[in-house]
């Protein structure tokens, strides 16, 4: 099966297509405090935490948040595609943290002591395992007795009208990521491997003014990214129709969360 969730070397070989995802976000929406600083602003780091960031990708979230993160963080970036690793550090080395450490890992086996960590962050990427508990499992195993887990992940109705668009591939109306793990999974695997975890979602949405930007996220990826001429062109006129319903917008809920978990002594 090839799709958003699976297929991880094509589709992360490096962070071009991830960018056509994350260029919608950035361009359209709507919200009092951005993603990356709204999730930033909830993580109780202390000064010298080590933290490790599994799923890293490029290292965007550091990198726009390093100005608000406590003195002297050890940061070590962990990530499946050595691409991803190589942009991170790249990325964040020259920036104001403690250390940054690159390791390519698969997160399942992570390859640390066990309580190495003060604090573990998988961000938009626990959707990608055949099994979420065991990389949960995994993730508590290296946090130390107090340290804290921070996941995030989409919710069943996160930009359900643009995925609406995405049956003229035959997939289903919702978002695929949030199907394999979304909340509900998000909740109850951590809840039951912590015992606690505390939820919250960003409050934002988007407001799509160009239509081509719709057509390159969902063709940035399978099955829109493999299509043939036919089904692109019934796409493209879903899209203008979707678009010219919202006289020239369009207008997309988004739901996405993030969980927080402590490691109780
Ligand atoms: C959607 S991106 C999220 C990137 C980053 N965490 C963020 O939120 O901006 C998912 C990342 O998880 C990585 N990934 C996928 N499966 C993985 C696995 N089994 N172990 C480690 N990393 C994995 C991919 O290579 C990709 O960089």
């Amino acid at each position: 099966m090839s799709s958003l969730t699976s297929g991880n070397a094509k589709q992360y070989g490096d962070s071009q297509k991830l960018a056509a995802r994350a260029r919608l976000n950035r361009e359209y929406t709507i919200a009092e405090i951005g993603w990356f600083p709204w999730v930033a602003g909830q993580l109780p780091l202390k000064a010298g935490s080590r933290v490790l960031d599994v799923g890293c990708g490029p290292g965007w979230f550091w990198a726009s948040v390093a100005n608000r993160m406590p003195e002297k963080v050890d940061l070590a970036l962990c990530d499946l595609s050595p691409g991803m690793v190589r942009e991170a550090v790249d990325r964040c080395q020259s920036l104001p943290f403690g250390s940054v450490r690159g390791h390519e890992a698969e997160a399942t086996a992570l390859p640390f002591e066990d309580g190495s960590f003060d604090a573990v962050i998988a961000m938009h990427m626990l959707y990608h395992l055949a099994d979420p508990a065991k990389g949960i499992a995994e993730m508590f195993r290296v946090l130390r007795s107090d340290g804290f887990l921070a996941v995030t992940t989409n919710g069943g109705g996160n930009m359900r009208r643009m995925y609406e668009l995405t049956t003229v591939f035959g997939s289903p109306p919702c978002d695929p990521a949030a199907a394999v793990f979304g909340y509900d999974a998000a909740d109850r695997l951590m809840r039951s491997q912590f015992g606690n975890v505390a939820m919250s979602q960003h409050p934002a949405s988007l407001r799509i003014t160009e239509p081509e930007d719709v057509f390159l996220a969902l063709t940035s990826y399978p099955p829109g990214e493999d299509a043939d001429e036919a089904q692109l062109a019934r796409f493209r006129k879903a899209i203008a129709d979707a678009f010219q319903q919202g006289n020239g917008v369009l207008e997309v809920e988004k739901e996405s969360g993030l969980f927080i978990s402590r490691k109780m002594a």
